[in-house]
């Protein structure tokens, strides 16, 4: 057994499970290679957030068939959201019987061992952990993918309950990690010269609120901006219904802390904000934003907006339309909705899919073109960029506020910080110059 192949579905938090199954791998002398052929270990770390994932995930498991046909002992291993549906684990098995290790969210920890067990005894093996709050596992390595950003969580799980949404049901209820483990491998990975430090959760405002010591996201950001070294903290996923004015202004005060804030909006209707649970009002959200034009004018903001949700009439639709232009959203991750097993809004009256795509297609042309404008604003303009990628003698980096900006420089300059004036806007993305 030399080398291992990991597949990432879904999120960022996914990107970062799979750097610590990365890290069980190369604990093992094992070693990274960039495609399943030639891989002793595959994994698939899959996702469950819409149907389009899950069918493409199965059709990439599927053609797993023929390699593992041709290579028995190659050892084929399923992860991540997917398997911690319920039934599903058995279901995979019984479709996908080359599968020989299904490992829940909660159990990745144990990738290792089961590797072992698997070799000894020859038997597939499911192993899921249902409980509602599953330990988190501190002792993982993790094998770092992603330099100059190192992605780091502070919570785990989600107890909000949007009627849409299967996270909760697979990913369990909230935990939150100790603050000094925080603080501690922030600090070992700017000193290991990780320039970007993305911190994660589904709800990071509502950090703390499991732990006894009055901990909160709050005095976390305060003992995050404390630490010296200049680099930058991005996180995510920040909740309508948690984020206060405090951490807002709190943000605003630390030049560490970047001026990009990732605030989903979901619907710019009440009656659909409502049936979806998310617990704050367009009022409310518009009120946010204010907060953060007011502290932060230069601020990219960004949203995630869901079209077709049980119910949504012309005029919710509209008033996502509205929400959308009086906002001006830097960007937008824009889904149609897609119903998911178990969960309450699948239960509801569902929208035909003709209004869907027409709806879907209206938000997209809508956001593109506010898009546009903003990154007219860029034009001509110098910003700090963060150089994260080279390709072919172009590099690749982010405004504080988070646009991404191409232009001329080498591989070695991956994770330093360059002054680039803006020069040119072509079909959304921003080029330009170091000077
Ligand atoms: N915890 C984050 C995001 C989780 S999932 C939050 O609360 O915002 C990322 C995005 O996927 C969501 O913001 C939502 O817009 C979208 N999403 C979630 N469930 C969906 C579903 N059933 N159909 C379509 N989009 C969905
Ligand atoms: Fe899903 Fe809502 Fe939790 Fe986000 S806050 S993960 S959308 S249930
Ligand atoms: Fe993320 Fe998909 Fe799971 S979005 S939390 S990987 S269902």
């Amino acid at each position: 057994m030399n080398y291992y192949y990991i597949e990432t579905f879904g999120c960022q938090m996914n990107v970062h499970e799979s750097e610590k199954l990365a890290g069980i791998l190369e604990s093992r002398g094992l070693t990274a290679v960039s495609g399943a052929s030639r891989a002793d270990v595959i994994v698939f770390n899959t996702c469950c957030i819409r149907d389009t994932a899950e069918k493409k995930i199965e059709g990439n498991i599927g053609e797993l068939k023929a390699l593992k046909r041709s290579r028995p002992d190659l050892i084929i291993v399923i992860s991540g959201c997917m398997t911690q549906q319920a039934g599903r684990a058995e279901a995979l098995k019984k479709r996908f019987p080359f599968i020989d290790i299904i490992l829940g969210t909660n159990n990745q920890y144990e990738l290792g061992e089961k590797i072992d067990a698997l070799l000894k005894a020859g038997k597939k093996i499911i192993s899921i952990d249902n409980a509602d709050k599953p330990a988190i596992s501190e002792e993982v390595p993790v094998f770092r993918t992603s330099f100059p950003n190192a992605w780091i969580n502070i919570m785990y799980g989600c107890n909000n309950f949007c009627t849409y949404c299967i996270v909760p049901y697979v990913r369990g209820r909230e935990r939150s990690r100790d603050p000094e483990r925080i603080i501690s491998e922030i600090r070992s990975a700017v000193n290991e010269g990780y320039k970007e430090i993305t911190l994660l959760g589904q709800n990071v405002d509502s950090y703390g609120s499991d732990l006894d010591s009055g901990m909160n996201f709050y005095k976390l950001l305060q003992k995050i901006a404390e630490i010296d070294g200049k680099f930058r903290v991005r996180f995510m996923t920040s909740h309508p219904k948690d984020l206060s004015e405090e951490v807002i202004k709190l943000i605003s005060e630390h030049p560490n802390f970047c001026k990009n804030i990732h605030l989903p909006v979901q619907s710019g209707s009440n009656a659909v904000l409502k049936k979806m649970n998310r617990k704050y009002s367009r009022e409310r959200y518009l009120e946010l934003i204010g907060y953060i034009r007011k502290y932060m004018p230069e601020a990219g903001i960004t949203t995630d907006i869901m079209v077709g949700f049980p119910g949504e009439t012309d005029a919710d639709f509209a008033d996502t339309m509205d929400l959308v232009e009086k906002v001006r959203f830097q960007n937008a991750f824009t889904f149609v909705y897609s119903p998911r097993n178990g969960t309450p809004a699948a239960a509801m009256e569902q929208i035909p899919a003709d209004i869907k795509k027409s709806r879907i297609t209206r938000l997209v042309a809508l956001q593109n073109s506010i898009s546009d404008e903003i990154s007219l604003d860029y034009l001509g303009k110098t910003y700090e960029i963060l150089i994260e990628d080279e390709e072919g003698g172009i590099c690749a980096g982010r405004t504080d506020s988070g646009r991404l900006v191409r232009f001329p420089g080498d591989k070695e300059d991956i994770g330093k910080f360059v002054n680039v004036k803006i020069t040119k806007n072509k079909a959304s993305s921003l080029y330009g110059e170091k000077v």
